[in-house]
C-alpha cells in the first residue's frame, strides 16, 4: 500500500509561521516523524510540497494508478481551489483533509473548506499529531476495504 502525504502553500515554512497555529514543527521533522509510521504500519509513503496549485492539481493526476491514499494539507488552497478539489474528485483516490490549527475557529473565510467535501475525512486543530491520526485513520480503512474485497 502507498500513501502520498500532500502540503499546499507556505507549509514548507513551518517552524518560522506563527506557532500558536501551527506549532514549532517543521515540514521536514513532520515527515520524519510520519516515515517512522509508515514503517510500523509497513506502507509505502511519499511526500509531497508545492506554492503552486497547477503543481498539486498535476501530482494529483499522475498519483492515479500508483496512490492508494492521500493525506493532504491543501493549506491556504483548501480555501480558494476549485481546480484542487477537481481534481481530488476526478482522481477518486481517497483523501483525508489535515489541517494544523483549527480551520473553524479562526477567520471566516478559513471555516470554508472547497475540498473537505471530496475528501472521507477531515483532522483539525490537533497540530501535528493530525496528519499521524490521518495517516493510520487512511491506512485501517483501505485495509478494511482490500480484506472486505478478499472475502
Ligand atoms: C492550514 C490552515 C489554512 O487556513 C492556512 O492557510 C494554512 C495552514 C493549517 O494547517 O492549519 O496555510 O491549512
Amino acid at each position: 500500500m502507498k500513501i502520498l502525504v500532500m502540503n499546499g502553500p507556505n507549509m514548507q515554512l513551518l517552524g518560522r509561521r506563527k506557532a500558536e497555529f501551527y506549532g514549532v514543527k517543521t515540514l521536514p521533522e513532520i515527515e520524519q516523524s510520519l516515515q517512522k509510521t509508515a514503517e510500523e504500519l509497513q506502507i509505502e509513503i511519499e511526500f509531497y510540497q508545492s506554492n503552486h496549485e497547477g503543481c498539486l492539481c498535476d501530482k494529483v493526476a499522475e498519483s492515479i494508478g500508483h496512490i492508494d491514499g492521500i493525506v493532504i494539507n491543501p493549506a491556504a488552497y483548501t480555501h480558494t481551489s476549485v481546480a484542487l478539489r477537481d481534481a481530488l474528485e476526478a482522481a477518486r483516490i481517497p483523501a483525508v483533509e489535515v489541517h494544523l490549527s483549527n480551520i473553524n475557529a479562526r477567520d471566516e473565510f478559513r471555516k470554508i473548506s472547497l475540498t473537505a467535501p471530496v475528501c472521507i475525512g477531515q483532522i483539525a486543530g490537533l497540530g501535528a499529531d493530525g496528519y499521524e491520526w490521518a495517516l493510520r485513520a487512511l491506512v485501517r480503512k483501505l485495509q478494511t476495504e482490500q480484506s472486505g474485497k478478499e472475502q
